[in-house]
């Protein structure tokens, strides 16, 4: 059975005092920290990289989940690896030939591998990846056009998340754009079990009750 696993984007979060703002996260019973990577080229917007990840890395013992934006995932495989992120999600729409080198180099790395899809990705597109012999692990259906928080989530992408969740029952299915409390009910009946949160949570003024709301509706 698949576990919930509440992730808040530190793209929310004040990038001057990163450290800190993780580690309140992780008191508030944060699972993971989702790291959105963005290259200004992929997507209109420009975020951290591999030398962010290694500062933070030094800080906290946590599940980093990295979030590829970036036309180029490859070349970030070793310097996130040697960096210490934990998983690499990196889009379908940039890999078209080279997947399966991908997950081969991202596994070999000691890294967990994650597809992801825009908004106007259909669905089918992954289905290679899930299924292949050496396979991804995780699915983060985006629920915003990429590139930036605070956006309106996008109901109509959970036809996306039903298919998968009925197609593979144990798939970490991860929904990431516009999730909090008015979302994730749509959102966890569909089947998504990781969750990630930018400006629902970092907005709220308990944040650790926003945690726990999103963890109990995918509970239940
Ligand atoms: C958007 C990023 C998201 C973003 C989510 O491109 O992938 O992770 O930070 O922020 P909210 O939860 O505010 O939509
Ligand atoms: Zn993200």
């Amino acid at each position: 059975a698949v576990t919930p696993k509440i992730a808040p984007s530190m793209l929310s979060s004040d990038f001057a005092n990163l450290a800190t703002e993780a580690q309140r996260m992780l008191d508030f019973g944060a699972d993971w920290l989702h790291m959105d990577i963005m290259d200004g080229h992929f997507v209109p917007n420009l975020t951290i990289g591999a030398p962010v990840i290694e500062s933070l890395r030094k800080h906290t013992k946590a599940y980093l989940d990295c979030h590829l934006m970036v036309t180029n995932p490859l070349d970030y495989v070793e310097p996130l690896a040697k960096a210490g992120a934990s998983g690499f999600t990196f889009h379908v729409e940039t890999a078209k030939n080279d997947w399966k080198e991908l997950i081969q180099r991202i596994k070999s790395h000691g890294m967990r591998p994650g597809i992801s899809l825009k908004p106007g990705t259909p669905i089918e597109e992954v289905f290679p990846l899930v299924e292949a012999e050496n396979p991804v692990e995780m699915v983060l259906v985006m629920t915003v056009e990429p590139g930036f928080g605070g956006q309106k989530f996008m109901p109509e992408m959970m036809d996306k998340v039903r298919i998968l969740r009925k197609k593979y029952p144990s798939l970490d299915i991860e929904v990431d754009g516009g999730l909090g409390p008015s979302t994730i009910e749509v959102a966890a009946s569909a089947g998504a079990n990781c969750i990630v949160a930018g400006s629902s949570v970092f907005g709220a003024p308990e944040p650790a009750q926003v945690i726990s709301m999103l963890r109990n509706s995918v509970e239940k």
